[in-house]
């Protein structure tokens, strides 16, 4: 899919990767919807970007935010891609000391991570659908955010590695279901990557995560998840899988 002069749009794009995303999309000569919960970082972004992104404001789990995220962006152009990378992020052990994991925290961290997910693709697939099909026959690619925590998550991580777990199990009934409207579903699975959600932990446990990196040792950066993205889109054989972008890191049990 050629990104210049097609509508994209991208959850969670007001920060950290999303916002990677958002800057590598405008820059190739794309039209980016930033469709998220932080009104102040999406309008900086959007300042920055210039009249090629624009601010939706947008709750992933919300049916209509959905809908009005893809209207919008169809008001701009051919709808031709929707990056996923809204999400949360949570810690809490199975028994704890006080209490046992609350349900709650599974339930928010499924629901944004998971069913937001959903939310968004199923919406913005219909849409999708709808348009004609570009030059190469495509009509749109959905490119979704998952974690290497599918595959190894680690102690606390029982709620974020199920809702990134459920990511990638979707990812090829996908890929098959929209075959048929010549729209594509491929993952990213990052390993630890330097943005707003890792620094919210202590600077020793993200050092620790750094130096667990085999080559090279250090955080990923957001260019170079963005980096992934451009090729997902622009490449029509990825299709149907999960790529992880992570150093050749495996996370150990903490
Ligand atoms: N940073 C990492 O190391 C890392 C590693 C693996 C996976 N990921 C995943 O990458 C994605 C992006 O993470 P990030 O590191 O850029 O984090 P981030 O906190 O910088 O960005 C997440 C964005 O999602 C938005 N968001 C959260 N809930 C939302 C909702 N309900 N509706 C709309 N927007 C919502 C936030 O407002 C924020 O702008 C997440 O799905 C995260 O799980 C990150």
């Amino acid at each position: 899919m050629h990104i210049r002069d097609n509508v994209f749009i991208v959850s969670g794009g007001a920060s950290g990767l999303g916002a990677a995303a958002v800057r590598m999309l405008v820059e190739e000569g794309g039209r980016v919807i930033v469709a998220d919960l932080q009104q102040e970082a999406a309008q900086a972004l959007i300042e920055d970007c210039g009249p090629a992104a624009r601010y939706v404001p947008c709750d992933v789990t919300s049916e209509l935010d959905a809908h009005a995220v893809a209207q919008a962006a169809q008001e701009d152009g051919p709808l031709r891609g929707l990056v996923n990378c809204a999400g949360v992020l949570a810690a809490e052990r199975i028994v704890g000391r006080d209490h046992p994991h609350l349900l709650e925290t599974f339930e928010r961290v499924i629901r944004v991570n998971l069913i937001g997910t959903f939310n968004m693709t199923r919406v913005c697939a219909q849409a999708m659908a709808h348009g004609a099909p570009a030059d190469d026959g495509e009509r749109g690619v959905i490119v979704n955010t998952a974690s290497i925590a599918a595959f190894e998550g680690q102690i606390g991580q029982a709620a974020y590695a199920a809702s990134k777990g459920g990511v990638v199990a979707m990812t090829l009934p996908i890929a098959r279901d929209l075959a048929r409207h010549a729209i594509r579903c491929v993952t990213i699975a990052p390993g630890s990557f330097e943005t707003p959600m890792l620094s919210n932990l202590k600077s020793e446990s993200q050092q620790a995560l750094a130096m667990q990196v085999p080559f090279p040792a250090r955080l990923g950066r957001p260019s170079e998840f963005a980096q992934m993205v451009r090729s997902i889109v622009q490449n029509v054989m990825l299709n149907g899988t999960t790529i992880r972008l992570d150093g050749a890191l495996r996370l150990q049990p903490k």
